[in-house]
């Protein structure tokens, strides 16, 4: 009999409400293994989005899932102090889900040092799919202190980016991007494959008021996360973009794991402007310009860019998965 393989996967992450929603897919999707959790400045601190993935794993029940603590700031230093108007102060929409929660303790490696190990360990097991879901800090960490890094890797599959269309965090740029745009260039130049699953699709994938009491309605895990977490970020959504419901950012990572046949792409090479009013803005080379190959795009490695999506499957996809958890 024929065997679903079943795919190691470690989630590099700001929680934040999407990314505990992206986390309960992950826990309910028996085809995908969560072998580990990174954490990463970003939405919150990294100590609150640290605190934040282990309870939200104990509180599944899955605390013998190892997390490990990332970085506090880019590369070049920076945190602006996160987004608590976006997802609450506590990150996860300020209605004390994690409290009474009894996390296990954390790992004793950095974030960056935790990846390179599990990424080594699982070459011989099919390799490992990384699905990063903030600022790209802790990969570009991972590259500095193993150059072989990338070659152990399978894939990444990250939420972030803006190919084709407005920022969200400034009119350029999307907010991991704007995180940390030199640990994004470096990502995307790496030679691993990767999957840009940005704004041209997230913006695309919205879960409804109506879905959200459903999932909400559910006696388990998710249903505790989105009667919890999700009506703050919602009303944010509705203030600022006049939406009713929510934007699916980071369980649309998950979903292109689950039915990439849903979005469309196109492979082109990225890099990130780190300078001026559009920083944080990812620029790819259409090869369309009166300079085929543009020094700045040359040899760099073809990004797979989720241009286009299926909006509605997607979204039954993901509120399918939630309401199995
Ligand atoms: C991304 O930024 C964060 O606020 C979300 O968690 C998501 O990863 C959307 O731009
Ligand atoms: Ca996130």
């Amino acid at each position: 009999m024929m065997q679903a393989l079943i795919e190691p996967v470690v989630v590099d992450c700001d929680p934040g409400v999407d990314d505990a929603l992206a986390l309960a897919m992950i826990l309910a999707t028996p085809k995908l293994d969560l072998v580990g959790v990174t954490t990463v400045f970003g939405n919150l601190g990294i100590d609150q989005v640290t605190a934040n993935a282990a309870g939200l794993l104990a509180l599944a029940g899955r605390g013998n899932i190892p997390v490990a603590k990332g970085a506090v700031s880019s590369l070049t230093g920076k945190f602006s102090g996160g987004v608590p108007h976006v997802h609450g102060k506590d990150g996860l929409g300020d209605q004390s889900l994690l409290s009474g929660v009894q996390s296990s303790p954390l790992g004793k490696h950095h974030a960056a040092v935790q990846l390179v190990s599990m990424a080594k360990e699982s070459r011989s097991n099919g390799g490992l799919t990384l699905v990063a879901l903030g600022p790209l800090t802790n990969l570009a960490l991972a590259l500095q202190i193993d150059p072989e890094f990338d070659t152990y890797v399978k894939r990444v599959v990250l939420m972030g980016g803006n190919a084709f269309c407005m920022g969200n965090a400034t009119p350029a740029a999307e907010a991991n991007m704007l995180g940390d745009p030199e640990a994004a260039d470096i990502v995307f130049g790496a030679r691993w494959p990767v999957t840009m699953v940005g704004l041209d699709v997230t913006h695309k994938v919205l879960l409804s008021s109506e879905q959200l009491s459903r999932i909400a309605a559910q006696p388990g895990f998710s249903g505790s996360v989105t009667s919890r977490t999700v009506p703050f970020y919602q009303s944010f959504l509705k203030r600022m973009n006049g939406i009713d419901g929510i934007y699916c950012h980071d369980p649309s990572a998950v979903a292109f794991l689950l039915a990439p046949e849903l979005f469309q792409t196109r492979a082109l090479p990225v890099r990130v402007e780190t300078k001026g009013i559009s920083r944080g803005k990812i620029w790819p080379s259409l090869g369309d310009t009166d300079d085929e190959s543009p020094e700045p795009w040359q040899d760099r490695p073809a990004i797979e860019i989720c241009t286009d999506v299926q909006g509605p499957k997607v979204s039954s996809l993901i509120e399918r998965a939630l309401l199995e958890s």
